[in-house]
């Protein structure tokens, strides 16, 4: 058994995302903690870095969804976590499991978008949220989540950044602006794009977008709009259907714009769940309010060249190529315009290049 000085280990909980979390007592007290250390295989300098990181991005935050960090310790080239003691069984366990039922789903989504907004409050984007990072308890709906490794704190002031300051999360949980396809930053309705994935799952059994391909599941999140989830799930409440299909928006600004909003419709469908009754007066987001002033990124008034720049790359990209120069004043939007050929590009399995001259003073 792993020694860490000041705790005494008893059993492993559970695994996840590369950490062992174990149960322990703190030998100074009697009191119960669990401990998160690396894996064995994981033992090196970056995972070192990941669990300060998470250390620093956690110490001040207390929220029910969020375990409290109490300590950090290093001992022997490793470093662990001490956390309060929890309960609950891996998310992904309970999909697998199909341990689940539709009213169980929207009690848990309705606390994870809780915890969402409790993290976009203090800055942080999870950037990372799929079911291996969400501990839940369908008895009572109570969520935790156990790995901020991946998550990233906003600097002071802004309210977006690029994708780059993640770590790839791979092709099934990822939102169109992580792909690095699109003209956008991340933001925290990156998060809200994922919730609405962990939710298609948790409702379905599968994620909207699955298979080996993965450009196509990158293309997918970017411009496919997933079956509802009611046509995969019979007797799904309509409302259900229509919030996941809100939160799946490909742009930012069509999805939900706030944790509250998000919430106040997932109460609406766990009584419509409860009910049985056919709901026909459901708006999705009708109590949504912006708590943050965003402004939306999107090219106005580009529609007709959109498409010619769109009719010019495909019939290239069957062998009719062609060079297009794009002219006009600094600032009119030459760089925007080409940018949105991005897509389409992913689409035929191009490559985009980019480079940038500056004129000489
Ligand atoms: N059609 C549009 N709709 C919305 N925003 C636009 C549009 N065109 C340009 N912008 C905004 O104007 C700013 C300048 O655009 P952009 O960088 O594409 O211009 P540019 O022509 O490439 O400039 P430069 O000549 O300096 O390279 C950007 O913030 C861009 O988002
Ligand atoms: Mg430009």
């Amino acid at each position: 058994m792993l020694q860490i000085p000041g705790y005494e280990l008893h059993e492993k909980f559970f695994e996840t995302c590369g950490y062992i979390f174990f149960r322990g007592i703190e030998l100074s007290t009697g009191k119960q903690v669990i401990v998160k250390t690396p894996m064995p295989e994981n033992e090196s300098y970056r995972f070192y870095v990941y669990l300060q990181h998470e250390y620093l991005l956690l110490k001040e935050i207390s929220s029910p969804g969020i375990i409290r960090v109490l300590n950090i310790v290093e001992s022997d080239d490793r470093v662990s976590l001490i956390l309060e003691p929890f309960e609950g069984t891996l998310l992904s366990e309970l999909i697998s499991n199909s341990g689940l039922t539709v009213a169980d789903t929207l009690v848990i989504a309705k606390n994870i978008a809780f915890t969402l907004g409790e993290l976009h409050r203090n800055g942080i984007i999870t950037g990372t949220l799929d079911p291996s990072r969400i501990i839940a308890d369908p008895a009572n709906g109570t969520i935790k989540m156990p790995d901020f490794t991946r998550s990233v704190m906003l600097p002071p002031g802004e309210k977006e950044i690029s994708a780059a300051n993640f770590h790839y999360p791979g092709p099934l949980y990822i939102a169109p602006e992580q792909t690095g396809c699109i003209n956008r930053l991340v933001d925290y309705r990156t998060d809200f794009y994922l919730l609405g994935l962990l939710l298609y799952e948790m409702l379905t059994g599968k994620t909207p977008f699955h298979g080996d391909d993965l450009t196509g599941l990158i293309h997918s999140h970017i411009s496919k709009k997933p079956v509802p989830p009611s046509n995969i799930k019979k007797n799904l409440p309509a409302s259900v259907s229509m919030v996941v299909m809100k939160l799946l928006e490909k742009n930012a600004e069509n999805r939900y714009q706030s944790s509250w909003g998000i919430r106040s419709d997932l109460e609406k469908c766990i009584e419509h769940a409860a009910s049985g009754k056919v709901v026909h007066e459901f708006h999705a987001g009708q109590n949504d309010r912006s708590e943050t002033l965003m402004m939306p990124v999107k090219l106005y008034g580009r529609e007709r060249e959109t498409s010619v720049l769109t009719e010019l790359f495909k019939n290239a990209a069957s062998g009719k190529s062609c060079m297009v120069i794009v002219s006009g004043d600094p600032g009119s939007g030459k760089t925007s315009l080409a940018q949105e050929l991005k897509k389409h590009v992913l689409q035929y399995g191009g490559y985009f290049i980019e480079g940038t001259f500056n004129r000489q003073p």
